[in-house]
C-alpha cells in the first residue's frame, strides 16, 4: 500500500492530547463513489458503489467509568455525556439531538450498538477522529466515520458483529441520530469494500457480491471531480425525493419501487403525475442499468460500461433533477475530452461526479474540466483518481 495518511498520527496525538493517555488502538473505514445505481437503495433496488483509498480514523480507547467522549480534528472542542445517557439524546426521528452534529455520527454509532447489545456495551470510551475523506463532496465522508467507530468499538467492546451488521447500525445512527433519511447503500460499500472491486448490493435482502472492476488492467482510471459544491441530505431535496418514490410505489400498488420494472413504466404514466413518473422511471431504469453493468464487467470489461454511465447522468439530470450545473459541465467536458464514461456519483445536489477516464488522458481531461470551470466562473474544481480499495481495519 501507499504511505500510511497523516489522519493516523492526527488521531492518535487528538486522543492523547484530550485524555492524557495512548489509544489502545486505531480503526479506520473507508468513504465511497457509486460506481452506477443512485437513489435505488432506500427504493431496496441495487447498487454498485466501491470503498475509496481516502479513510477516516478513529483511535479510542476504553474507560473505567461509563461515559463517551468523543473529539475530531474538525471539531473545537469534545463532546462527553454519559452512556446511558443517550437514550435522551436520540430518542425521536423528529427532534433535533441535543449533541452538536458532527458528533452524532459517533454517538449515534455507539447507541445503536448498545441498543443491539445492552449487556456488552457498559463501558465508557474515549474516541478521537481524523478523516481524509473530504466532506461535503458525496464521498460518504459520514459512512466513514460510523464505520471507523463501529469497528473500534466492536472490537473494544468485543462485540463480534459481523460487517453487515455493522453497517446496518451505522445506518441508523444516520437516520435516527443525525436525521438524514439516507439508505445503506453508503455504509455497506465501506464495511464491504474489497481492492479492485465493486460491491453489488441489493438493497433489499442486504446480500453483497464483490465484483471485480478490472480497471486497472485495462488502463484505466476512475477520475473524482468533487465540484466543491456543498450538499446535505439531512435537508431538503433528498427526502421529497424519497417520499415521491414512496407515492409512486403506493399508486403503483407496490412495497417499493423494487418491486416494478422497465415494462410497468407506461402503466406508471398512466397512474401519475409527470414529475412522480419520471422520479419513478428514474429508480427503475437505474435498477436495470445496475445489473446490465455488472453483466456487461463480466462479459465485456469496463471499457464498455461508459453508455451506462452516461445513461445514469442523463436520468439523474432530466427525471430525477438531482444534478447541478457544475455536475453537469464536469460529466459533459470529461465525455468530450475522452472519458469511457462519466455521471455524478452520490446524492445529489452538488458533491462530486466520476469519469472512466484511460490513464493517459488523466491529466488531458483534468486540465479540460478544471479550464471549463473557469470559463464558466465556477470555483476551482477538485480532482483526483481513486482506485477501489479496502474495507475497514485496524491501523494502530
Ligand atoms: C446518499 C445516501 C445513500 C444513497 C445516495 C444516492 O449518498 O446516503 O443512501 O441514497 O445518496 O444513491
Amino acid at each position: 500500500m501507499t504511505t500510511p495518511s497523516p489522519a493516523i498520527a492526527a488521531a492518535r496525538t487528538l486522543l492523547t492530547e484530550v485524555t492524557g493517555r495512548e489509544p489502545a488502538g486505531v480503526w479506520s473505514a473507508p468513504g465511497r463513489v457509486n460506481l452506477i445505481g443512485e437513489h435505488t437503495d432506500y427504493n431496496e433496488g441495487y447498487v454498485l458503489p466501491f470503498a475509496i483509498p481516502h479513510r477516516t480514523y478513529a483511535a479510542a480507547a476504553l474507560r473505567e467509568d461509563a461515559r463517551i467522549r468523543v473529539t475530531s480534528t474538525f471539531a473545537d472542542e469534545p463532546v462527553e455525556v454519559a452512556l446511558a445517557e443517550l437514550d435522551e439524546i436520540f430518542p425521536t426521528l423528529s427532534a433535533a439531538p441535543a449533541v452538536p452534529e458532527w458528533s452524532a455520527y459517533a454517538l449515534g454509532v455507539a447507541w445503536a450498538l448498545r441498543a443491539l447489545r445492552p449487556d456488552a456495551t457498559t463501558r465508557g470510551l474515549d474516541i478521537a477522529i481524523a478523516s481524509d475523506v473530504p466532506v461535503g463532496a458525496g464521498l460518504s465522508s459520514s459512512a466513514a466515520i460510523e464505520g471507523a467507530v463501529a469497528s473500534a468499538l466492536n472490537e473494544l467492546w468485543t462485540l463480534d458483529l459481523d460487517p453487515v451488521t455493522l453497517a446496518q447500525a451505522g445506518r441508523r445512527a444516520e437516520n435516527e441520530a443525525v436525521g438524514a433519511p439516507t439508505g445503506i447503500m453508503d455504509q455497506m460499500a465501506s464495511m464491504l469494500g474489497r481492492a479492485d472491486a465493486a460491491t453489488f448490493i441489493d438493497c433489499r435482502s442486504l446480500e453483497a457480491q464483490s465484483v471485480p472492476t478490472g480497471f486497472t488492467p485495462a488502463g484505466l482510471e476512475v477520475l473524482v471531480i468533487d465540484t466543491q459544491v456543498k450538499h446535505s441530505h439531512s435537508t431538503g431535496g433528498y427526502r421529497e425525493r424519497r417520499d415521491a418514490c414512496e407515492r409512486g410505489a403506493a399508486l403503483l400498488g407496490i412495497p417499493s419501487l423494487r418491486d416494478a420494472s422497465v415494462d410497468d413504466l407506461p402503466r406508471a404514466a398512466e397512474l401519475m403525475d409527470d414529475v412522480t413518473f419520471r422520479r419513478v422511471r428514474h429508480v427503475v431504469t437505474e435498477n436495470q442499468r445496475v445489473l446490465d453493468t455488472v453483466h456487461t464487467l463480466a462479459e465485456q470489461g469496463p471499457r464498455a460500461i461508459g453508455d451506462l454511465l452516461v445513461a445514469s447522468h442523463a436520468s439523474m439530470r432530466d427525471d430525477f433533477e438531482i444534478s447541478v450545473d457544475e455536475l453537469d459541465l464536469a460529466v459533459e467536458t470529461a465525455l468530450a475530452n475522452g472519458a469511457v464514461g462519466a455521471r455524478m456519483t452520490g446524492g445529489g445536489f452538488g458533491g462530486a461526479a466520476i469519469a472512466l477516464v484511460a490513464h493517459d488522458a488523466v491529466t488531458p481531461i483534468a486540465y479540460a474540466v478544471t479550464r471549463a470551470f473557469a470559463d464558466a466562473g465556477y470555483g476551482e474544481p477538485h480532482i483526483f483518481t481513486v482506485r477501489p480499495s479496502d474495507g475497514p481495519r485496524r491501523d494502530a
